[in-house]
């Protein structure tokens, strides 16, 4: 309140004086203009008596003067006309009897022959008095006076500030008005809610982040507190939860214990990450810069880790305002923890190593869906250079750090592990392949084996979801490279130098609790969608041709086809984020799934039921939270996939232990969440059936399986595959590392 007290006063106290200031200004301006007016009438009605009395006053003609009276006399100008010795020959009868005190005036026009003008008081009024001298010969023989009313100038001049107090004070009032709401919206509430929530926070509560302040009102502090805030709230839930697993005597990796075993481990030592994709690209949202959270399981499970143990991320800066927001940016924004380094690649560059070579070369070459991989010799020359410009990045910013850690990702980087090793051996090396190895056979197409697995083997340990993909990497460095395989404890040799090749199966956080009171329940969700249902579906992903989403369809089809009794009661919606737009076969397979999915709502759907809700665009984590939360069963189909992240994070967000997964058994996943309902995504009649079964099944076997898939994704968690990764490197003999050329 005082605040506003004090901060009304000064407004006001400003307006008052630069509008007191102005209105004197204008009064004056205003006065003299009219002055100006009076003289300009007076002189002119003045010089008018002067020339119709002169000739009457040489003459003596008394009856003369009253016409020039009857003349130019007006009420508000009174004549008078003189002798030339000061007497009054002939006045208008308003001044007549008050012209004595004007003597003074008159005889000083006379005796020094020249015109006199200025205020005066006659009858109790102000007047303006013009008094010329009337001549004969040139020798002064009386006056002409003219005496113009002038009370009206006070008059104008009270109306003036009279209008400008009344403007002062509507403009105060208006003022007040607009500053009260103004501090009420933006300081006093804004201030009152994040108090509120600080004094939740200390009694205990578990409440969800503050709501952001306005960092343009209240600068780089709003933000600071905010963070500190947050911070202050995550501690205290880690500290809480460690509490409790304590006493429940569970062995959960937490991202506490993450922090904890890093520090233990390796000490100060710092980490490096390196990925294709950044964990947040900026865009341009007209004019504002917004973050936006990639699609994509890499970016899911490593950002978690980098939180908790802080470091440095390399990765292509691919956001059309990545520039504008910097190419070193702290993360994540409201409490920095970890550093994002963006590497810049031109259009050439990447159209030739990430669409090309990596995704139309690699992706179809190591994921078993039947699409024929492309190389090009142009594409490798890209990939190579990229490599290396992203070697030249990590090395430039590892270089003050003594024997760092470097968690290379995926398939975009297969040369990296050996290009840094050259140069720094004394760095821990670990390439984690986040998609599946193909057999020895296929990977033989591709035109660049040799240096391909010469560069992965630079890495002291190789990791991939599942032991099958690690055998099959084994057995391709085998046959195809001069070198040894130990099978015994999974290692390539190659001189000096041994890489470990183990199975890690990825995860995710699976802590997401801060979000769970601002996720839309069923009904509000559906309003949302539009639709009625009694059982809603749900698919999420990246609009990409590994995924099934066509076999998908099919077998959502067949589902309505056989069971005709679920039409109008069961409603999947399908969410697809757009990916590799500009690869034609995923422009292609963009325009079959819309296809697809118009004539099945056409065929099938009527006026009130649509069987598919389709949504494509980007998705933030809260909007598919709410998909997953409020689904009743949730279908990954993918044809082929290292892990699959949608099925854990399905399972991770059901608050009630019902729902239902439907897995492909060709994903890295099936082999962890036994409990799925596991189908082939080729046999249409056999996903059909889970769907139905799914929908059937009862809420009592559905507690039982999610029970068991929630206990196993929340304790084989994206911690935990960090800390067995960690642990493997870090135990790992620091070797020669000599790498041959
Ligand atoms: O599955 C491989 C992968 O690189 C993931 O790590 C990630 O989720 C996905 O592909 C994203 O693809 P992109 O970065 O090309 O959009």
């Amino acid at each position: 309140m005082r605040l506003l007290v004090r901060l009304l006063g000064g407004i006001s106290l400003a307006v008052i004086v630069v509008t007191a200031g102005f209105a004197y200004l204008e009064v004056q301006e205003e006065r003299t203009r009219l002055e100006q007016d009076l003289q300009r009438r007076a002189a002119l009605a003045t010089d008018a008596v002067r020339e119709a009395a002169e000739p009457l006053v040489s003459r003596n003609a008394r009856a003369g003067y009253e016409r020039v009276l009857a003349r130019f006399g007006r009420p508000d100008r009174g004549i008078a006309i003189y002798d030339e010795f000061g007497s009054v020959i002939a006045a208008t009868p308003d001044v007549k009897p008050h012209l004595g005190p004007l003597s003074p005036l008159i005889t000083e026009a006379i005796h020094g022959d020249v015109i006199v003008r200025r205020f005066a008081r006659i009858g109790g009024r102000t007047v303006w008095a013009h008094i010329v001298p009337l001549e004969r010969d040139d020798r002064p023989v009386g006056a002409a006076a003219t005496f113009v009313d002038a009370d009206y100038l006070n008059t104008r001049e009270w109306d003036l500030w009279r209008r400008t107090a009344v403007r002062l004070g509507v403009l105060i009032l208006f003022l007040t008005g607009i500053t009260w709401l103004l501090v009420r919206w933006t300081v006093t509430r804004p201030v009152a809610r994040i108090a509120e929530w600080t004094k939740r926070l200390k009694s205990g509560e578990p409440v969800a982040p503050p709501p952001d302040a306005d960092a343009s009102l209240f600068g780089p502090l709003a933000g600071e507190v905010t963070g500190l805030a947050r911070t202050l709230a995550r501690a205290r839930m880690a500290a809480e939860q460690e509490a409790r697993l304590r006493l429940l005597g569970e062995h959960i990796w937490t991202e506490e214990r993450l922090k904890q075993f890093v520090h233990m481990r390796f000490g100060t030592r710092p980490m490096f990450v390196v990925s294709n994709r950044e964990p947040v690209s900026h865009v341009f949202e007209g004019k504002r810069i917004a973050e936006l959270h990639p699609a994509s399981g890499l970016v899911s499970a490593l950002e978690p880790i980098m939180s908790a143990c802080g470091g440095v991320w390399i990765a292509h800066g691919s956001g059309d305002a990545d520039r504008a927001a910097g190419e070193r940016v702290g993360l994540p924004s409201d409490d920095p923890a970890y550093t994002l380094r963006r590497v810049w690649l031109n259009a050439e560059e990447e159209a030739g190593y990430y669409y090309g070579f990596a995704n139309e070369g690699l992706w179809p070459l190591c994921h078993i869906v039947h699409e024929r991989p492309q190389f090009r010799a142009g594409d490798w020359e890209h990939y190579r250079a990229v490599n290396q410009r992203f070697a030249d990045t990590l090395l430039e910013e590892m270089e003050k750090a003594e024997a760092p850690i470097v968690l290379v990702q995926d398939y975009h980087f297969a040369l990296l592990p050996r290009m840094i090793k050259q140069e720094r051996p004394d760095a821990r090396v670990a390439l984690f392949w986040h998609i599946p190895w193909p057999n020895v056979e296929a990977f033989g197409i591709c035109p660049w084996p040799e240096e391909i697995l010469l560069g992965m083997l630079g890495a002291d340990l190789v990791g991939f979801h599942t032991q099958f993909h690690c055998n099959n990497f084994l057995e391709t460095v085998e046959r195809m490279i001069e070198g040894r395989v130990e099978w015994d404890d999974f290692t390539a040799v190659r001189g000096q130098h041994t890489t470990h090749i183990l199975p890690f199966p990825i995860s995710i956080a699976a802590d997401d609790e801060q979000m769970s009171d601002r996720i839309p329940g069923r009904k509000a969700l559906l309003t949302d969608l539009g639709v009625e249902a009694e059982f809603l579906g749900v698919g999420v992903e990246r609009l990409d041709y590994t995924k099934g989403l066509p076999e998908r369809l099919r077998a959502i089809r067949r589902f309505f086809e056989r069971w005709p009794e679920y039409r109008s009661r069961v409603v999947f919606v399908q969410i697809a984020s757009p990916s590799r737009s500009r690869i034609e076969r995923y422009q292609r397979l963009q325009r079959e799934v819309r296809e697809d999915i118009r004539r099945i709502n056409d065929e099938l759907g009527d006026r009130d039921w649509r069987p598919i809700v389709y949504r494509e665009r980007h998705h933030d984590h809260r909007e598919i939270a709410a998909y997953y939360r409020n689904a009743d069963f949730c279908m990954v189909t993918a044809l082929h996939d290292g892990m699959n992240l949608v099925a854990k994070e399905f399972i991770a967000a059901r608050d009630q232990d019902t729902g239902v997964l439907i897995l492909s058994r060709f994903t890295g996943a099936a082999r962890e969440l036994r409990e799925a309902l596991v189908v082939n995504p080729y046999d249409i009649e056999d996903t059909a059936a889970a769907i139905r079964r799914a929908v059937e099944m009862p809420k009592e076997e559905q507690r039982e399986r999610m029970a068991r898939m929630r206990a196993q994704v929340r304790e084989h968690n994206v911690y935990r595959w960090a800390a067995l990764l960690l642990a493997e490197l870090g135990r790992m003999p620091q070797s020669a590392s000599s790498i041959r050329d």
